[in-house]
């Protein structure tokens, strides 16, 4: 009995000590246990997806990581054709893309959508030159689409 409650304090800590850590603001400790049952309420707008829809944008997005991971090896290789073909098949406004975006009830998310896959297309473009210095800034410009859609954004 004793080693019981023992294990259920050390788990009981370990869970606090890991939410408060995953989460840098301020409010961490004060919500506690109720805070962890819940969604984590960081100011981010949610999209209130259904199960189903996280999975699939959660895959998706696992592509777009790994998209622009591609893009980054094949420019340290300097072949810019194909990372150029990636830049317009993975992250460009394809018509599955296009789709997607729409599918969100959610205009600002669309338009960011949108804007980002269009920089993509624009990376594609620009990949085509086969100029390092304004490639790499089409991809900056890409990227700054995922750090602002994500600064605003939660599932
Ligand atoms: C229009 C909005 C939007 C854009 C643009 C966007 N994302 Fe996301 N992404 C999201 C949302 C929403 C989530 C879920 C975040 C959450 O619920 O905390 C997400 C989650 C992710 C995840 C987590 C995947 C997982 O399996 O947990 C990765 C990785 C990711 N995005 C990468 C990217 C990259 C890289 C880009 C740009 C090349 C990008 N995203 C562009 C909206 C976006």
């Amino acid at each position: 009995m004793k080693n019981l409650m023992m294990l259920i304090s050390i788990l009981l800590f370990t869970g606090l000590a890991i939410n408060s850590s995953a989460d840098n603001n301020t409010h961490s400790m004060d919500h506690g246990m109720h805070h962890k049952m819940h969604s984590i309420e960081d100011g981010r707008v949610s999209l209130g997806l259904s199960p189903a829809m996280k999975q699939h944008q959660l895959a998706n997005m696992r592509n777009h990581v790994e998209a622009v991971q591609s893009i980054i090896e094949l420019l340290s290789e300097g072949d810019f054709n194909k990372a150029s073909h990636i830049a317009y098949s993975k992250l460009g406004l394809t018509e599955e893309m296009k789709k997607m975006c729409n599918s969100f009830g959610n205009e600002t998310f669309k338009n960011l959508g949108l804007a980002f896959h269009k920089s993509g297309d624009t990376l594609g473009d620009t990949l085509k030159t086969k100029d390092l210095t304004k490639s790499l800034s089409a991809l900056n410009t890409t990227m700054t689409y995922c750090v602002q859609c994500h600064a605003t954004f939660r599932q």
